[in-house]
């Protein structure tokens, strides 16, 4: 398939890099492909970005059948645009699409279209310190009908964002609030899958969190352990790195995965295993919780200072960002930017 390109006629005036907030400012253009039962995907295209004109009855307003992914593209020093394992962000949204009965794409395909649009784009990424041009595919479904059922049409489309710092500390340590009256997801639910009804479920506890002060809640299932609100979470306890298995409740992070291979190449050594809240809070009481950190594409590593579980606050390493959590994202933010050399072959240049 050929990807139809139209041209703004009216580029827009980029933003001050070193004051982006996160996912408030579009770029020029975005691509839309559409899918109809019996066609297939078709009509690849880049477009100013802009609205679309869809009908009130549109079965994503009603049912919310839709998933997404969360890329970034850096610029190198050199004036290279950089993206970060591309590939897995769309192997992901096939195991999401699979999960909320939305037909497979092409991935070899749609990376072609995020590789097409972001180099159309390519002067919207910026390249402050701790800046990227975010980029978000998603899928929603099209239907005119309110029928509880898989769609039979779909649109795919692709936007791009210049970001900062996710959080408004950036990669200050984080306060954050351990959720236990709301349940993000369960096994056998769709926790492991990036469809957008994951995050409005989040929404009231995250809100409520805010409110007593914290910017995000760490899910509890039961007693275990699974992820922060927009990142997965990992504990260093007597020297070993410790992260929730992925038992399909929890979000299969490519910067989880990316930290975890990163650590085992410096002989460090972590481990995937179920991991209670108890085991956590017990590790602090007796010294030997000594760094936690999340992460994710939009949060990178954020480190995480404090834990507030049932009235009860622990202060991890003194709220300060720990000294592997430092390196770690020293290394990934390098690896991202082209600053240090990717030993893992994850980069791909545009
Ligand atoms: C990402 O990290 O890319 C996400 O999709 C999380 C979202 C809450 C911003």
């Amino acid at each position: 398939m050929e990807i139809r390109i139209e041209k703004t006629k009216n580029p827009k005036a980029k933003p001050d890099e070193e004051n982006l907030a996160f996912g408030k400012i579009f770029t020029d253009h975005m691509f839309i492909m559409d899918y109809e039962e019996g066609k297939g995907w078709h009509d690849p295209r880049i477009v100013p970005f802009g609205p679309i004109e869809v009908l009130p009855s549109l079965s994503i307003f009603h049912y919310g059948q839709a998933v997404f992914e969360g890329m970034k593209a850096y610029k190198s020093p050199t004036g290279k645009i950089r993206l970060f394992r591309p590939e897995q962000n769309m192997k992901r949204l096939n195991r999401s699409n699979e999960r909320v009965c939305i037909p497979p794409i092409d991935e070899e395909f749609c990376l072609t279209a995020v590789k097409t649009l972001v180099d159309l784009d390519r002067d919207w990424v910026p390249k402050a310190e701790g800046t990227a041009l975010y980029i978000r595919p998603f899928i929603i479904a099209t239907d005119l009908v309110l029928k509880l059922k898989p769609s039979s049409s779909y649109k795919f489309m692709i936007i791009l964002s210049p970001v900062g710092a996710y959080y408004p500390q950036g990669i200050n340590p984080v306060d954050i609030y351990v959720e236990n009256q709301y349940v993000r997801a369960v096994p056998g639910g769709t926790g492991y899958a990036k469809t957008s009804a994951n995050y409005a479920a989040s929404m009231k506890a995250q809100a409520e969190a805010e409110e007593k002060g914290y910017v995000q809640v760490l899910w509890v299932n039961g007693e275990y352990v699974q992820e922060v609100g927009s990142m997965n979470v990992f504990f260093k306890i007597d020297g070993e790195v410790v992260t929730p298995e992925l038992d399909g409740s929890i979000l299969p992070g490519i910067t989880r995965d990316s930290v975890i291979k990163l650590l085992q190449s410096w002989d460090v050594p972590v481990v995937e295993r179920k991991l209670t809240i108890d085991e956590v809070f017990e590790a602090a009481r007796s010294g030997r919780l000594e760094e936690a950190f999340g992460t994710g594409t939009a949060a990178v590593i954020s480190p995480v200072g404090g834990l507030d579980w049932n009235g009860h606050f622990i202060k991890i390493n003194d709220g300060k960002t720990g000294e592997l959590s430092a390196k770690i994202y020293e290394n990934i933010t390098g690896i991202q930017t082209g600053e240090i050399e990717d030993p893992f072959g994850w980069i791909v240049e545009i």
